[in-house]
């Protein structure tokens, strides 16, 4: 999957050389972070569609928000907002365990998208502290043990704090990307050292698709752009049929808890 195009020759020459997250066995577990407007849920549509059309792995959506980016997607068994992303991240846990206790080998990965992760955590705080406490300790099971399990997660985040994931499970992230002006904290929360060393902040003059990207936790930082989506309508509308003719979480559920299936 293509996270964006390196900045210097996409900029500067038009030309695309694409900075790539490996999936599923390299990296399962990608954070997209960034400020409120910098292209997370827009770049986020991006990522699902690369996934579904190159057939790279299966998909469920869970969009506590229920903004208007997602709306096409309202009805799809494997999309959720509101209350149903909740139930929606607990139910891909019961997936994620049965693949776990039975010794399932997916041959496919299988990911879930939860859209604002910080907006969700924030409102269980007020709303509901012991559903918040389950949220980050399935998440952070998930991340920490998903990968070889090919069980991966996909969440975009406005600001990636410690705080946001149990038991320092933030570190289990392969791909991280922020998008838009990163501050000099948010260099250091997302492990972005080289950048933080720099005097001059080279996301001063970022627009909305423009970011860093630390692809394996190591190496340096690439500057990345993410094309311009001229029809995000079209994009959500292929979404939605790959995404409908993908097995719902329950049934896959139950094939992973008796350990065989069609879907398996
Ligand atoms: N790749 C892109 N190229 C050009 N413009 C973009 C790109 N991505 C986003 N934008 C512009 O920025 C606007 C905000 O994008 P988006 O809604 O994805 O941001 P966001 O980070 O999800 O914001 P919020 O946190 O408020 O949900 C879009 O409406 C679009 O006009
Ligand atoms: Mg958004």
């Amino acid at each position: 999957m293509i996270l964006g195009y390196k900045r210097e020759a996409y900029s500067g020459l038009g030309i695309k050389i694409p900075a790539r997250a490996t999936l599923p066995k390299k990296h399962t577990h990608i954070l997209l972070a960034g400020k409120s407007g910098s292209g997370k849920s827009l770049t986020g549509l991006w990522y699902i569609w690369q996934i579904l059309r190159k057939h790279e792995g299966l998909l469920w959506i869970a969009d506590f928000k229920g903004g208007e980016e997602y709306e096409a997607l309202e009805g799809s068994r494997n999309y959720a907002s509101g209350q149903d992303a909740v139930d929606m991240i607990h139910r891909y846990y019961e997936f994620f365990c049965a693949v776990r206790q039975n010794r399932i080998r997916l041959p496919q990965y299988h990911a879930l998208f939860i859209e604002e992760w910080m907006g969700l955590l924030t409102w269980m705080e007020v709303k509901e502290p012991k559903e918040k406490k389950r949220l980050m300790a399935e998440t952070g099971e998930i991340l920490a043990l998903g990968r070889g399990l090919n069980c991966g997660l996909i969440l975009t985040i406005q600001r990636a704090d410690a705080a946001m994931f149990s038991n320092g499970s933030r570190e289990q992230f392969q791909c991280i990307i922020n998008l838009g002006r990163c501050t000099s904290e948010a260099f250091k929360m997302l492990g972005f050292a080289a950048a933080a060393a720099l005097e001059e902040n080279p996301t001063a003059a970022y627009k909305p698709g423009e970011g860093l990207a630390l692809i394996d936790g190591q190496g340096d930082v690439e500057e990345i752009i993410v094309p311009k989506i001229n029809n995000s309508g079209e994009m959500l509308r292929q979404i939605r049929y790959y995404l409908d003719r993908e097995p719902d979480l329950d049934s896959l559920a139950r094939e992973a808890a008796i350990g065989s299936g069609p879907g398996l």
